[in-house]
């Protein structure tokens, strides 16, 4: 049947749609993804956001305009539909909607993104980001980094943690100085902040056990494929908590993470062509140690005390098919904060998880020093300036007890859950030690 007028408002989204019953009127908005034309029948393949649903437009069965306004619809071409639902096993999805009514919203010029352009530079893409989102795989990925996020809320919520927001322009170095961004700040020197972690310690004395999601900045002044300059973490920090119960509770967010998005994003997975193994809980745990021998038998030695080098880390990493612990960091390669081991104070009670297959480190915890006297030791040995963590040391001063918590990366995470080369793919506008635009 066709209309004279189209509807202002849309009864459906694609998804809704695809769940109605044949014959079901419908009023669609989206965007031309591709067109197609069979014998005299024109396709079209729309794209809303919550799915694609193929258009069929026959020329005897719409007014003129429509007809018109259909053929002259070009890719991204923001258009509304008025048409009927109908069975069809050889559309996508098995339902097509037969088009009543169609008109051309909003115009697109022609459509910049094709293989050759993508093909032609190394940065086409990264450079275009603004357009190149709309992908089927940039979409999906993008999907799948919000489920990490909303397990994440539902974890921590359901774990009676509260959420705290902390300032993100700081004066303190939470993970060494080699990595801060300096700004600036009416004639001081502040930075952008690595870690909300320091402000975490001072929250669990109100709320027990808190969690933060927001952005960190490293100036990371190497390239790699699993660096940004600026991410999302997502961090931990629970009151009278030694490390055992700071690893269980990674095992647990992980496992949650990994039950949502193999759950509500089957979809988006296949479409990525990717599959990870279930972690289940224990996660397995290597030593520093374990990992220092594996990395050296596979041809790349360090001495104790540095960090992993990241092809150390990489190969170590592809020996595992789910995420793992490497624990007992010696101090040398940890930050001022940690607490070390009553055996042996070169070791800290803390501990990388790992992602497998060659991703690498996706996540670092570990106990806090709660005792004031050891932290100002452990801050005047490292020269770190002690005015600045005055207020941090404070807290010692006052009823700090054993304390752990740790800090995850959601892009990281994404990264390794979508099977993706670098880490730029997992944010929708990345920053990198090239690129702050678009
Ligand atoms: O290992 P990091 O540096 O640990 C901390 O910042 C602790 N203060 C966290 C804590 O205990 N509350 O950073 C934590 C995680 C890393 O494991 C990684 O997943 C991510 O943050 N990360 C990065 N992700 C992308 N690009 C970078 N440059 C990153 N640096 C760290
Ligand atoms: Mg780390």
């Amino acid at each position: 049947m066709s209309r004279a007028t189209i509807p202002k408002e849309r009864t459906h989204t694609i998804k809704e749609a695809l769940l109605a019953p044949k014959s079901t009127t419908v009023v669609l908005m989206g965007w031309v993804e591709s067109k197609s034309s069979i014998g005299g029948i024109k396709f079209a393949l729309l794209r809303d956001g919550t799915g694609y649903v193929q258009l069929a437009c026959k020329k005897d069965r719409v007014p003129p305009k429509a007809f018109d306004d259909f053929e002259n619809a070009g890719k991204e071409t923001a258009v509304v539909v008025a048409g009927t639902v109908v069975e069809d096993r050889r559309a996508p999805g098995g339902k097509e909607v037969s088009v009543d009514n169609f008109a051309i919203l909003a115009p697109a010029e022609k459509w910049p993104i094709t293989k050759s352009a993508a093909r032609a530079s190394s940065s086409f893409l990264y450079d275009n980001r603004h357009l190149a989102i709309r992908g089927r795989k940039t979409s999906a990925v993008l999907r799948i980094r919000a489920n990490v996020i909303y397990a994440t809320f539902d974890y921590f919520v359901k774990n009676g943690f509260t959420l705290i927001s902390a300032p993100t322009i700081v004066q303190n170095a939470v993970e060494g100085g080699s990595t801060l961004f300096e700004l600036d700040y009416f004639g001081r020197k502040a930075y952008l902040s690595q870690s909300a972690q320091l402000y975490e310690e001072a929250a669990i004395a109100a709320f027990g056990k808190v969690f933060i999601f927001q952005p960190a900045f490293r100036a990371e002044k190497s390239k790699t494929s699993k660096h940004l300059t600026e991410f999302w973490m997502i961090e931990a920090e629970q009151a009278f908590a030694g490390q055992e119960s700071n690893i269980r509770l990674q095992e647990g967010l992980v496992r949650a993470m990994a039950e949502r998005v193999q759950k509500d994003c089957s979809e988006e997975l296949r479409t990525l062509e990717r599959k990870f193994k279930f972690p289940e809980i224990p996660f397995p745990r290597i030593s520093y140690d374990e990992a220092r021998e594996i990395s050296a038998k596979n041809g790349v030695s360090f001495g104790w005390g540095e960090d992993l080098p990241t092809e150390g880390e990489k190969l170590i990493s592809k020996q595992f098919d789910v995420p793992f612990f490497i624990t007992g960091y010696p101090l040398s390669a940890r930050s001022f904060y940690h607490m070390t081991e009553a055996f042996n104070d070169k070791v800290t009670r803390s501990a990388d998880l790992i992602a497998p297959e060659g991703y690498g480190e996706i996540a670092t915890g570990g106990q806090r020093i709660h005792d004031y006297n050891m932290l100002m030791e452990r801050i005047k040995k490292q020269e770190l300036p002690t005015e600045s963590f005055d207020w941090y040391l404070d807290l010692r001063k006052y009823g700090m007890p054993e304390h752990s918590g740790f800090g995850i990366g959601v892009e990281r995470v994404t990264r390794w859950m979508c099977g993706l080369k670098h880490i730029r793919a997992a944010s929708l506008f990345p920053r990198t030690i090239s690129r702050i635009k678009p």
